[in-house]
């Protein structure tokens, strides 16, 4: 009997396992536009069995991208493109989620692939809680006004009510991995003086608004995920038991899944990642709030991911790089378990011995 395999419900939509592609940049867009690329690397790993595939970190404003071959959704003519590939995955049984996504002061203006090799990174046009840089390489950010954060606020909204027109099943929005809104919540990168910073109830206001704006306009039966860094791996920073204490916010504001991650907020930090490292974060947050939560991070086998979801620490499970590496790894362990309505029918006989 599998557990990884038994279909979840959350409010209007059923998930046929618990397997979920985590998002992952691909910098293949232009001006934020879905391609060719995207429709067969998307497609192919629902034809390869996933429950929920999670298009890449998608900008909801255009200074807010990672990388000028971000994905974006920040005007009404992305949302035929986006349609289109959602269209194409769901015709392989998987159901399709959108990361919205800001880069605040991790944004840079060059093409994804060369980002690395910059002596200065980040972008002249970012911005940030505070003007303070991501690492001593990079560029200031500016400090954003109240004018600001209500643009920002109003186009996390926007790209919401864009994804349900493009047929999205599930809304994530990215408070994790140093960019914007994680940048908000850490004490670290947050030094506000208004009522956007300094305690918890500040430092989360902007999270807690946008989740209240996007609630309102996606459907009751849509589910809304919140991909956070459960802890910032830096010594004052933000910690399991902040990430524990908005959980149950979130979870009341409507929130139905936390998305566990962790970490890079600041350059210098030093993680040490080793098989599930994250997964205790996401155990935790799941017994002590009852919301639901996704584990990620170095889970690669079938044995670790049926403890995960068989043991209740954790509801889905995303893996990241594996699915780079292979598409067609659920249809592998739904063989190993005998599970015999997974593999498309025209695949069938690859599966035969
Ligand atoms: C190429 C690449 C791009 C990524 N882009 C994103 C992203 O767009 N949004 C996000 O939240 N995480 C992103 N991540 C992190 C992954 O979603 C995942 O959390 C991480 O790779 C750990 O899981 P894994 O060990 O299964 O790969 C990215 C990771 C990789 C390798």
């Amino acid at each position: 009997m599998s557990f990884l395999f038994r279909p979840l419900k959350i409010r209007g939509i059923e998930l046929r396992n618990r397997i979920v592609m985590s998002p992952m940049c691909m910098y293949s867009a232009e001006n934020g536009y879905p391609n060719q690329f995207h429709i067969i690397h998307y497609s192919t790993r629902a034809y390869g069995g996933a429950g929920l595939i999670f298009i890449e970190a998608t900008a909801v404003e255009e200074r807010g991208r990672i990388s000028i071959n971000d994905l974006g959704i920040w005007s009404d003519e992305h949302v035929e493109a986006f349609a289109h590939l959602v269209k194409t995955c769901k015709e392989a049984g998987a159901k399709v989620g959108i990361q919205l996504a800001h880069a605040g002061r991790k944004a840079e203006d060059c093409p994804g692939w060369e980002r690395a090799k910059k002596k200065r990174r980040g972008s002249k046009n970012s911005i940030a809680p505070s003007s303070i840089p991501f690492g001593k390489n990079w560029e200031i950010p500016k400090e954003m006004t109240k004018e600001d954060i209500e643009e920002v606020k109003k186009a996390f909204v926007k790209g919401a009510e864009r994804s349900v027109n493009a047929g999205f099943d599930i809304v994530e929005i990215h408070s994790a991995h140093g960019y914007l809104l994680h940048e908000f919540l850490s004490p670290l990168s947050n030094k506000r003086r208004d009522e956007y910073g300094g305690s918890f109830e500040n430092r989360t206001r902007l999270l807690k608004e946008i989740v209240r704006g996007v609630r309102k306009v996606i459907p009751d039966s849509m589910p809304l995920f919140v991909r956070i860094s459960a802890v910032d791996w830096v010594e004052g920073g933000w910690s399991i038991e902040d990430s524990v204490k908005l959980a149950k916010e979130l979870k009341d504001e409507g929130v139905d899944v936390i998305d566990c991650s962790s970490g890079r907020i600041i350059e210098e930090e030093s993680i040490k990642e080793y098989p599930g490292f994250q997964v205790p974060f996401a155990e935790r947050i799941k017994r002590e709030t009852g919301i639901r939560t996704m584990a990620v991070g170095m889970i690669n086998s079938l044995e670790q991911a049926e403890d995960i979801v068989g043991n209740g620490r954790a509801d889905l499970v995303a893996f990241g790089r594996k699915f780079l590496r292979d598409p067609y790894f659920p249809l592998r362990w739904s063989k190993r378990l005998n599970i015999d309505n997974l593999i498309p029918w025209q695949y069938k006989r690859g599966f035969l011995s």
